[in-house]
């Protein structure tokens, strides 16, 4: 195709090309900043690629291997899906010159070993994808200097071994979410996985592997169990472990706990597991409910309120005074005074699994409308003043609409069809093949909860 052929923008951005010495491979699709090889049958990258594609999508080919700055002619390549190809191994220095990697897709291929050089100078990569590959080994320091890590997926592999010890809060401050399920884990090193970020910890998904059932193991998972993290609660039967190792003996261990009845780790818990605040408006004279909601639950708690005003409250301790208190926790205080007012603590008890967790309810009693008068008169004024700047802000300020739209895909690759198909956008949907941890991880603040000591 010449330059004269084509009309309009294509005219333009094929000149671009032109007059650039670059032309899109006769096999590939070049838009403004994706180049798409994908299903063309390529056995080696092309030789030359435009250098101002931002995409590229090399997925469902044969290139078997990848040598090295094999894209030192893209400066600004960002995303690259390989996924559905034979690599097997890739050489030195292979992403020189190609450090704004942000996404990288190679999966579904056959790596065996990753090796320490693979992703050397990628420290911008925020997703890697690695799954269903023959992944065995991963080498000490592969992750090492991955720093902008957020979402790292191994699943679907072979691997017996992981450096978890190489993965700290200020090595990966990012990474929330690690896929390491479908693998061939047997026993892990549960104090490494213990010291892991609590963001890693959160995103850590370990189902379907070949663990062997030890009190170590049951201990991690119970915690997390009781945080609820989604990596233990979307996965609940695939949690297996076999006893002593034996394939056969395989037993969902979340849902058939008595092998673990003689470890410690429950009786081991002792201080409070969750601390929820809220606060309470109520205006003084009126009846005010308090719900004792803590993360355990059950039929076999027991309650105890602890309250500014009168100490210790019990179910059994408050028969006809102002504060009653229900079986279930809930306080009720029937006429609230301004001395009502203050922090109530509730501690929820186990008692068979030896477990307290308390919630924390900041109580403030209002005036009645009558007296506080005053007050309301000065709020009410300072919200018409507010009212007024507000308007006058919205009638002086021009309103500009700026074009935030996010670019259409510039292609339709929708029409390969496969298990594992490689998405060419930046934020991958939820993928609706569950056992690949394709989720958002909701990022929540770590609880303040210590690891205890397992007599
Ligand atoms: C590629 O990277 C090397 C160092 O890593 C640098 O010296 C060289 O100039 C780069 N080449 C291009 C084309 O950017
Ligand atoms: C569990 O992993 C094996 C391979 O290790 C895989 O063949 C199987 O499909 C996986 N099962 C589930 C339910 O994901
Ligand atoms: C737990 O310990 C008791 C006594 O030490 C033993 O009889 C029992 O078999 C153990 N149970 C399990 C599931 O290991
Ligand atoms: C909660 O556990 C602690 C042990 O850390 C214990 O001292 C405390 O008495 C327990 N609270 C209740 C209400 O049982
Ligand atoms: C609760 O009522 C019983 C009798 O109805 C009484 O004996 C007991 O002292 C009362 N307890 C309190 C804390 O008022
Ligand atoms: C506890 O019981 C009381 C009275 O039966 C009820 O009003 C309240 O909603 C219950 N609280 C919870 C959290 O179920
Ligand atoms: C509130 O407490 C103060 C002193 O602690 C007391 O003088 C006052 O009478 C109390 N008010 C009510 C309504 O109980
Ligand atoms: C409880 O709420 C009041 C007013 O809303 C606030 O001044 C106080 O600091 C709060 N106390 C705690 C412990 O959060």
């Amino acid at each position: 195709m010449t330059c004269g052929q084509s009309r309009g923008f294509f005219l333009l951005l094929f000149c671009l090309l032109c007059n650039s010495g670059q032309t899109c491979p006769s096999v590939c699709l070049c838009t403004s900043d994706t180049v798409s090889c994908s299903s063309s049958g390529l056995a080696k990258l092309p030789r030359s690629l435009p250098s101002f594609s931002v995409t590229l999508d090399l997925s469902h080919n044969q290139l078997s291997w990848l040598g090295p700055r094999s894209f030192k002619m893209m400066p600004r390549l960002e995303n690259l899906w390989m996924a559905h190809n034979q690599i097997n191994a890739l050489s030195y220095g292979v992403f020189q010159n190609a450090s704004g990697l942000r996404c990288l897709d190679l999966s579904s291929n056959k790596l065996q070993v990753l090796e320490q050089h693979y992703f050397q100078g990628l420290w911008r990569l925020e997703e890697l994808r690695l799954f269903n590959n023959k992944i065995m080994q991963v080498e000490a320091g592969t992750l090492t200097h991955l720093s902008s890590l957020k979402k790292v997926y191994f699943s679907f592999n072979q691997i017996t071994y992981f450096p978890f010890f190489s993965i700290q809060d200020h090595s990966h401050p990012f990474l929330a979410m690690l896929d390491l399920s479908s693998n061939r884990l047997t026993r892990l090193p549960w104090e490494d996985v213990k010291a892991l970020p609590g963001l890693v910890q959160r995103g850590l998904y370990l189902h379907n592997n070949s663990l062997i059932c030890d009190c170590a193991m049951y201990s991690v998972f119970w915690h997390w169990n009781l945080r609820g993290y989604d990596s233990v609660k979307d996965f609940v039967d695939e949690h297996t472990c076999n006893i002593h190792g034996d394939p056969r003996a395989s037993i969902k261990f979340l849902h058939h706990n008595r092998v673990f009845l003689n470890c410690t780790v429950e009786k081991a818990v002792m201080q409070p597991v969750t601390v929820l605040l809220s606060s309470v408006l109520v205006l003084r004279g009126k009846k005010v409910r308090l719900d004792c909601q803590t993360s355990l639950s059950g039929a076999d708690l027991s309650f105890t309120w602890l309250s500014p005003s009168m100490g210790f409250i019990t179910p059994a301790g408050t028969n006809g005074t102002l504060i009653s208190m229900f079986p279930n926790g809930t306080l009720e205080i029937a006429e609230t005074s301004v001395n009502d007012s203050g922090l109530y603590i509730c501690t929820a008890v186990d008692i068979k699994q030896a477990l307290n967790a308390t919630r924390e309810v900041n109580v403030t009693v209002l005036l009645p409308a009558a007296e506080s008068f005053n007050t309301g008169y000065t709020t009410l004024f300072g919200c018409i003043v507010t009212l007024v700047l507000i308007l006058t802000y919205l009638f002086l300020t021009p309103c500009r609409c700026s074009n935030c739209k996010q670019p259409a895909a510039a292609y339709n690759h929708s029409s390969l069809s496969s298990v594992f198909f490689s998405s060419t956008r930046d934020q991958p949907k939820v993928e609706t093949f569950k056992q690949v941890a394709f989720m958002e991880p909701v990022i929540i603040e770590e609880e303040a909860t210590e690891w205890l000591p397992e007599s």
